[in-house]
């Protein structure tokens, strides 16, 4: 089949790219020891710490999510530590195997998929540590794979009321820049974070906020890191620069980026991604469909997922959408695959764009002989209609 226009990729990451970070990322490469690239370096280093709200230092780090996973645990932690894990779905998983490949002890709180992290299983556990062998609670703020957000200001209360000296990792991959996050008032030590989602970009950077506990962490852990080492990375970060040759055109793309989020002001930014996730869960219902997350106070605003009625596949419905309709929607992930399919409304994204993407899903869902209850496309744009801010004509040109 024959695509025209421009493909829908709404699967919660890789986002689509603004064309103005495609046009500034497309400028030559420069010389990444000159002081043309020191002022690039500066810029995006000093302005990225407003997004993770932190007065601290933020490093980049030319790689995936997952290098940043890394990153956090090598700086922090030594051979055979004890850590606490909330298991949240997927992503929460997978980064318990990143530790466990590194000989950590992970104990690994039990979960639902279904909610977030608890704050008082958290407060539980960390109250029978009385020796104190945690050294770190380990949080998917956004779980990607599920949908479900974890209440990080309550696990961090969880901490302080068991006075417990353990270290705050937090997964914002598919969270920063989308949703509400404050790495320095949570008092979360290390945010982990990815340029995919909400920060617009291709691929390819990672990133951790650190506090100063953690830096100071970092001091005695015994773990080898040479290319995560922050140590290394912060002294060339002083002046602009990085211990080995940066993905420069991705930072150019970073600064445009950063731009556009300041030009709308991160209060709008997540303004603008409640009312769409709003808008999504009313699509879903009026579908008669469920979402994963059971949770009102836990529902994701970046995407949404949502489970398949009983015996029906999916990966089958994805497949009609894309091949139909040209629209990539995310796949089901480890025990959710085939029940779930997952919209990404996160980052480069407006009111049209939901409409359309539901209108696919709802034409999809027709296609697949799943006929929803109601049109979850009226049931959205009347959620979105009900928080339009009018915009009312400006006077007419004399
Ligand atoms: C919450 C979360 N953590 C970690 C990752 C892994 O990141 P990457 O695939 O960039 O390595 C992802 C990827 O989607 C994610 O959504």
């Amino acid at each position: 089949m024959i695509h025209t226009g421009r493909h829908f990729l709404q699967v919660p990451g890789p986002t689509n790219v603004p064309d103005r970070v495609l046009r500034a990322m497309a400028s030559p490469v420069i010389d990444h020891r000159s002081s043309e690239f020191a002022e690039l370096g500066l810029s995006v280093l000093e302005r990225l710490r407003a997004v993770f709200k932190t007065a601290g230092p933020v490093v980049i780090y030319p790689s995936s999510g997952t290098g940043a996973w890394e990153a956090a645990l090598v700086n922090t932690l030594s051979p055979g530590d004890r850590i606490l894990m909330c298991e949240t779905g997927h992503f929460s998983q997978m980064w318990r195997q990143v530790a466990m490949k590194f000989g950590l002890e992970v104990d690994y709180l039990p979960g639902t998929w279904r909610s977030g992290a608890d704050p008082e299983a958290v407060a539980e556990r960390l109250a029978f540590d009385r020796e104190r062998a945690y050294k770190a609670v380990l949080i998917v703020h956004n779980e990607t794979s599920t949908g479900v957000t974890s209440r990080v200001a309550e696990i961090r209360a969880a901490m302080t009321g068991s006075n417990h000296p353990a270290l705050l990792m937090v997964d914002t991959i598919s969270s920063l820049g989308s949703m509400d996050y404050r790495h320095d008032e949570w008092g979360v030590d290390v945010t982990i974070a990815g340029s995919q989602k909400g920060l617009m970009l291709p691929p390819g950077l990672a990133m951790n906020a650190i506090s100063q506990k953690a830096l100071a962490a970092s001091g005695h852990a015994r773990f080898h890191r040479s290319y995560w080492d922050w140590h290394e990375m912060l002294k060339s970060n002083t002046h602009g620069f990085f211990p080995y040759t940066p993905a420069t055109n991705l930072l150019y793309g970073l600064r445009e980026a950063l731009s556009i989020l300041f030009e709308e002001g991160l209060p709008n930014v997540f303004r603008r991604h409640d009312r769409h996730g709003q808008a999504t869960r009313a699509a879903v219902k009026a579908w008669g469909l469920e979402t994963v997350c059971t949770n009102a106070h836990e529902y994701s605003s970046s995407l949404t997922a949502v489970f398949m009625p009983e015996g029906r596949d999916a990966d089958r419905l994805r497949q009609i959408i894309v091949e139909n309709f040209d629209m990539s929607l995310g796949a089901g992930l480890s025990k959710l695959a085939g029940r779930v399919f997952r919209i990404g409304h996160l980052g480069s994204f407006n009111d049209l764009t939901l409409a359309g993407a539901l209108s696919g899903i709802e034409m999809g869902l027709r296609l697949a002989g799943i006929p929803p209850k109601d049109s979850g496309v009226t049931a959205a744009l009347n959620s979105l209609l009900s928080t339009c801010e009018q915009v009312t004509p400006s006077a007419p040109l004399k």
